[in-house]
């Protein structure tokens, strides 16, 4: 093994020599004549002049060698449905997927929006517009009206693709009447809305624009659509994210690069080897889902396991079933999902054998000590932190453990990943940080490498403005993580230096959330922090200024408020960025100049000193915030 040092220095001085040799991972219909054009900083152009296609290297390339190996497995505990899909089989469910769309007037360069739980249908569809070049944007099953309305509205999609529910927890999800909502509210029309019927929920008929997926695909049982070829930089998806403002962002993916990133992410860090299984325990709706339940693991001609259910239904020791009964030799998760395990009987970990199991891996939020030693105990396997952004699409910082053999350190994702050419920024003076432990801003220097965003759908403006800095003649991308490196190259992510939380894993805005409440007509502002929390990492916490102030001594009229309050959030966003509380003051902490100190009350109601508050307009709002924490 040349030593890993060296290899990421070669990544970064002999770069189009390094990434062309990653590029021979994937299959192209014709080579590029340049690997890397970074004449337009910050823009990016990997791949320049090759054709390929993400469907091709997924799935078709694998039926000369792996036809009836296992590629999709489902598995739903809600449902009691379990299918392996052979490459040969996924390869036949694809293309009438893609039959149906093309019938429904999808073209290539076309957007799809996708707002499905986690079914192998949905599998089907991402591949499926990649097999055609539809751009397809996922979202979340989780999100609610609101969410879903700005990102139809943004992404512009000519067929929506959904289900008539989801179940969590045995509870059906209806999604149809939030998605009709969604289409209500928004001012793009998709022209067809199509729906696979699972029989769990009726759905309310939309006549001329509903379809129905299962009649349709029997039509196109046997037609044959083939890959379109496509320039590397074709878009291949959108994938929405909050920021610090209001609206979420569009990240936008390429085809050709993105290919060949995940192609040499499975081989460098992940490891994992044609005719294995890979388990990432996340859902299609998360950028996890895209690079490592659908793309990733079928590129590298793995079975990937796409899990619907509870990780403890019907009991804590499911996920270890299937590493069993699959043979699972890469898993991927988050650690939320491991501290809620870890409440579970331990007897569970040592119930199955688990001898195929090589590492886990855990991305999203921080590691804390306690969960990486329980699982790495109970499991006896390398627990691999890694991070990254649905921004990069795969790791920035990790332990690329097919080149490098550093042991791991606890609380650290790791290195510099190659291809990145990592920086610690000073927050004042836009400075780089060279020296060992000082706490800068993580950032990376550009070009991006291969398979990061390109832009910000259609808004390139927005792309530049938001994630990039100059220093005299270099361009730096923002990760929007606080972080320090010590001495031996190792980085520690102390948190975001914006207004987005951590919650369970995922990504919130905490202004959307604001937006929302500041909807109800009895909230006059609000302030919404993230607070730690020892199961979800974070949770979110509002402070609302109410308009009619006689309420605050009424204990009743207020937990009504809150439940209203809560009650709009689930409506507007999702559940899963409803507030763990909604307290109500008749102020916010401000400066003079009339900003909120967002940061100041998300220190006080995790108990630390706030800081230099000598430009607080009013401390008395402070206190008000004080007393109800220690109420
Ligand atoms: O704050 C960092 C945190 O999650 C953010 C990115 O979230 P998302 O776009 O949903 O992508 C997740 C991809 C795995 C980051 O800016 N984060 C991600 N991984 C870690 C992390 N924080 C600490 N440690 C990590 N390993």
């Amino acid at each position: 093994m040349t030593s890993y040092a060296e290899f990421h220095r070669r990544s970064l001085e002999d770069r189009d020599a390094f990434w062309a040799e990653q590029a021979q991972l994937v299959d192209w219909k014709t080579q590029a004549t340049q690997i890397c054009d970074y004449s337009k900083p910050p823009f990016v152009n990997w791949f320049v002049g090759g054709s390929t296609n993400l469907c091709h290297n997924a799935v078709d390339r694998h039926l000369k060698d792996r036809a009836d190996q296992a590629a999709l497995i489902f598995v739903s505990t809600e449902t009691h449905q379990e299918r392996v899909y052979s490459f040969r089989e996924l390869h036949a469910e694809v293309q009438r997927m893609a039959a149906v769309l093309i019938e429904l007037g999808v073209k290539k360069s076309d957007r799809v929006l996708i707002y499905m739980p986690m079914i192998a249908e949905a599998a089907f569809a991402m591949l499926a517009c990649a097999r055609m070049g539809a751009i397809h944007s996922v979202v979340f099953g989780g999100f609610a009206s609101g969410s879903l309305a700005s990102r139809i509205e943004d992404a512009s999609p000519k067929v929506i693709i959904s289900a008539d529910a989801g179940s969590r927890g045995g509870k059906v999800v209806a999604y149809k009447p939030l998605l009709d909502e969604a289409i209500r509210l928004s001012s793009h029309k998709p022209d067809s809305v199509l729906l696979v019927d699972r029989g769990l929920a009726t759905m309310n008929w939309v006549a001329g624009r509903d379809k129905l997926w299962e009649p349709l695909r029997q039509k196109h049982l046997d037609t044959v659509v083939p890959c379109e070829w496509l320039d590397a930089s074709h878009p291949s998806y959108t994938l929405y994210t909050s920021g610090t403002t209001g609206k979420p962002k569009g990240v936008q993916r390429d085809t050709g690069g993105y290919a060949v990133a995940l192609a040499a992410s499975m081989k460098h860090i992940y490891c994992g080897n044609a005719g294995e299984t890979y388990f990432a325990t996340s859902d299609i709706g998360w950028v996890v889902g895209h690079s490592y339940i659908i793309y990733g693991p079928l590129i590298a001609g793995m079975a990937t396991i796409m899990y619907e259910g509870l990780p403890i239904r019907p009991n804590g020791g499911i996920w270890w079933s299937l590493v069993e009964k699959y043979k699972v030799t890469v898993m991927f998760s988050a650690p939320t999902a491991i501290r809620v395990l870890k409440k579970q009987d331990p007897v569970l970990l040592k119930k199955y054998d688990l001898s195929s199991l090589r590492a886990l891996f855990l991305a999203g939020e921080p590691l804390d000590q306690p969960t990486a030693q329980w699982i790495s105990e109970g499991l006896g396997r390398p627990i691999v932190d890694n991070y990254w952004q649905t921004e990069t699409g795969w790791p920035i910082l990790a332990i690329s453990k097919g080149v490098d053999d550093a042991p791991t350190k606890f609380g650290s994702p790791g290195k510099a990943v190659y291809g990145y050419d990592v920086k610690l920024i000073d927050e004042n003076t836009g400075a780089e940080l060279k020296g060992a432990n000082q706490k800068g801003v993580v950032a990376i220097e550009g070009p991006l490498p291969p398979g990061c965003l390109q832009t910000v759908w259609g808004d390139n403006d927005r792309f530049v403005s938001t994630y990039w800095n100059t220093i005299p003649g270099r361009m730096i991308y923002s990760t929007f993580d606080w972080g320090i490196r010590d001495e031996d190259g190792y980085y520690f992510i102390l948190g975001r230096t914006d207004d987005v939380i951590n919650v369970a894993g995922h990504r919130l805005g905490t202004r959307e959330i604001e937006e929302s409440i500041a909807g109800h007509p009895n909230v006059a502002e609000v302030a919404v922090v993230g607070v730690a929390d020892q199961l979800k990492g974070q949770v979110a916490m509002a402070f609302a200024v109410v308009k009619d102030t006689r309420l605050l001594t009424d204990e009743a009229a207020k937990l009504k408020l809150e439940g209203e309050i809560m009650k709009r959030v689930d409506g507007d966003l999702g559940a899963l960025a409803r507030p763990a509380r909604v307290r109500f003051v008749t102020v916010l902490p401000k400066t003079r100049s009339g900003k909120c100190l967002r940061r100041a009350i998300q220190a006080v109601c995790e108990g630390r000193d706030p800081g230099d508050l000598t430009t607080m307009e009013d401390p008395a709002a402070l206190q008000q915030i004080k007393d109800l924490v220690a109420g």
